[in-house]
């Protein structure tokens, strides 16, 4: 068997595929673009050793807890005062710690809760840091 016209049938492959590709390639970079949390702000900027609380992997899954315990303890035992696995003591408050440091809520906490979809209903009641509309 001999194909007449390979060069033009191969040329109409590529154009179908890069018709019906479309829809994926062209959403590289933005439906699966990875949360990019910042923490550039005036307070971090200040710290000599960029540091939060406890390190960064055990933020990155315990801060939900860490914040669930920090409120037992204000509310229930009225113990404001944490230490941390390196013995430095921080105030236990959402406003007037974690978001003294990170004051960027939006280009912070709401980059990767936006990509996951949760919705903290913190904000009802705490007060959230001020920022620039963006
Ligand atoms: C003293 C300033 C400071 C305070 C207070 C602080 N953070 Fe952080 N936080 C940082 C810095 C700096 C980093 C980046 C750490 C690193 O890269 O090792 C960070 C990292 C994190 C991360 C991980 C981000 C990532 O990219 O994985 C989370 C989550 C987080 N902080 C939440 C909190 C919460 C919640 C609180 C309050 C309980 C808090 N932070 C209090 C400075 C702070
Ligand atoms: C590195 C990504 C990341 C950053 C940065 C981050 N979070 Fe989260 N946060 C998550 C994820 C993921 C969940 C959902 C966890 C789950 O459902 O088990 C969550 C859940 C929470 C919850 C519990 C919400 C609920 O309804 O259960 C609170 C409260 C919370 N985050 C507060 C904060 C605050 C405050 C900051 C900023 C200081 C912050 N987070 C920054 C990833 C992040
Ligand atoms: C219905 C209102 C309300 C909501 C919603 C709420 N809180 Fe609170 N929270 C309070 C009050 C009132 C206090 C007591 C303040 C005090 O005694 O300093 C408090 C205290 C706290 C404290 C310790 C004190 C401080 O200054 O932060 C933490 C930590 C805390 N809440 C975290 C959270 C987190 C995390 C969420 C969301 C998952 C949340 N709260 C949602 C009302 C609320």
């Amino acid at each position: 068997m001999k194909i007449y016209d390979g060069g033009k049938i191969f040329v109409g492959i590529i154009i179908f595929l890069a018709f019906v590709l479309f829809p994926f390639y062209s959403n590289t970079g933005k439906v699966m673009a990875k949360p990019d949390p910042k923490i550039d702000t005036p307070e971090i900027q200040k710290l000599a050793v960029k540091k939060c609380v406890e390190p960064k992997d055990f933020m990155r899954s315990e801060h939900m807890q860490m914040l669930n315990d920090w409120r037992d303890s204000v509310v229930r035992e009225n113990i404001r005062t944490y230490k941390n696995s390196m013995g430095q003591s921080f105030n236990m408050s959402l406003q007037n710690t974690c978001m003294k440091c990170h004051s960027n809520k939006k280009e912070f906490c709401d980059q990767c809760h936006n990509y996951m979809a949760v919705k903290p209903y913190c904000w009802d009641c705490h007060i959230a840091p001020k920022e620039n509309k963006t």
